[in-house]
């Protein structure tokens, strides 16, 4: 038999940003009940940042994020910050430590920041229910939820069912089937922050490189960024390369600078002009990891040739491998592996002081299911808290 249970809140997804909603309206008196298809809530925490959590980043700007609307995230980031999050985890104890480019990770586990969340639910008497499968969600406001148990009323609904990567462990379109379904508009999805793949003669050379990494400025268009690129046996990965792969449009090519900082073309006609005698590999792996010298050498053709003897038309080729080189990859490794999802719930309508719908002010979309991407480095948890505490504060 259907059983009927009112709730002031429901919120659909128990991981980064539905626990942290469902907290902040608990903690202000609300009944809220949290449903996840899961067998355990915030599973993604778990496996983030390498197990230790890259749970927020020093800096952040809305400039950090990829949205078809820029501004959007300006509010929320700005109601509920980086240093709102890093007070609440100093509040609970846990021990943390900065990283390159303002990173801030667990020192021990990610396990940790689950704990918070789920702690700070249960003292606001939040109810989770895992294992759930989620039916027909109707009315617009209050809304029932059916679920495998029973069908559920609630004057509000928070949708924070997350974006589309990794599958594997349960990650749905739900939330873009919803928002379609109530007339709100999806922007184009694509896996973002991924490897890249390449086809012959590339992914050739890049298989026979697998396992290099360096640090290397990788742009597309305007955007660049200097991190570490790693070969790997499918194509190109490393953080410098899942940071573009959010800006990367099929088709097109993106820039690789090996020796960012360094007039590539300067450096080997300097060495040709000091050391002829030396050959153009021996010069290139002063310069670069000897095997990626290698075999860029014998892809301008210029193995076994003394320097001195190479005419510079032909040291620019190789100066353009080393400083411009532009590959043009065959695609990404897709949502199988991607750490997020271009793309979402079209934010023209939706508030971005609440994240409520503009036409059905009881609906909320927050977190990964909203068109707003976080570059790598702890921004898209930092998206999950804002888009989930301003939530929290409005239903
Ligand atoms: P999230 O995916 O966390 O939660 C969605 C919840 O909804 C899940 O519990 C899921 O089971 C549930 N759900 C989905 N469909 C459902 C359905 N149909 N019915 C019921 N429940 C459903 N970011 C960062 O800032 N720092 C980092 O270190 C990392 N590291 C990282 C590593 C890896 C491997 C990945 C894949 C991703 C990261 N990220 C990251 C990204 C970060 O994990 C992600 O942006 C947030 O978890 C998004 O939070 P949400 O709450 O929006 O979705």
């Amino acid at each position: 038999m259907t059983r009927h249970h009112a709730y002031d809140v429901v919120v659909i997804g128990a991981g980064a940003a539905g626990l942290m909603a469902a907290a902040v309206a608990g903690s202000r008196g609300r009944r809220v009940l949290v449903l996840d298809h899961n067998d355990q809530p915030g599973r993604k925490i778990l496996i983030s940042g390498g197990g230790r959590c890259n749970f927020t980043n020093r800096t952040v700007t809305p400039a950090n994020y990829l949205s078809a609307n820029p501004h959007f995230a300006t509010s929320a980031l700005k109601r509920f910050g980086a240093a709102d999050f890093l007070a609440l985890v100093k509040e609970h104890r846990i021990a943390w430590h900065e990283r390159e480019h303002g990173q801030l990770f667990c020192d021990t586990s990610a396990q940790l920041i689950l704990d918070m969340l789920l702690r700070q639910c249960g003292a606001a008497s939040v109810e989770i229910r895992t294992n759930c499968r989620i039916g027909a969600v109707t009315g617009e406001g209050p809304f029932e939820v059916a679920t495998g148990h029973a069908t559920v009323t609630a004057k509000s609904l928070i949708v924070a069912t997350g974006g589309l990567s990794i599958p594997k462990i349960g990650a749905t379109g739900f939330a873009h089937g919803l928002a379609k379904r109530y007339d709100l508009g999806v922007t184009p999805l694509a896996p973002a922050l991924a490897p890249l793949t390449f086809s012959e003669p590339d992914s050739g050379l890049m298989r026979d490189l697998a396992g290099i990494s360096l640090d290397a400025e990788v742009a597309f268009g305007k955007t660049r960024f200097r991190e570490a690129v790693l070969f790997t046996h499918r194509g190109l990965s490393g953080p410098a390369i899942l940071q573009i792969s959010s800006y990367w449009k099929p088709g097109q090519p993106i820039g690789i600078n090996l020796l960012p900082g360094v007039d590539a073309q300067e450096r080997l006609l300097e060495r040709k002009a000091a050391r002829p005698n030396a050959l153009v590999e021996t010069i290139a792996a002063e310069l670069l990891p000897a095997r990626l010298a290698r075999a860029l050498t014998e892809r301008a053709g210029l193995t076994g040739k003394p320097i001195g003897q190479t005419q510079n038309a032909a040291l620019g080729k190789l100066a353009a491998l080393l400083g411009t080189w532009s590959p043009v990859p065959a695609g990404t490794e897709g949502y199988r592996v991607a750490e997020a999802t271009l793309g979402g719930v079209d934010t023209n309508q939706l508030s971005s002081k609440t994240m409520a719908s503009k036409r059905l002010p009881d609906l909320y979309f927050i977190g990964e299911a909203v068109d707003v991407t976080g570059w790598l480095g702890g921004y898209n948890f930092q998206w999950a808290w804002s888009s989930g505490w301003v939530a929290g504060q409005s239903v």
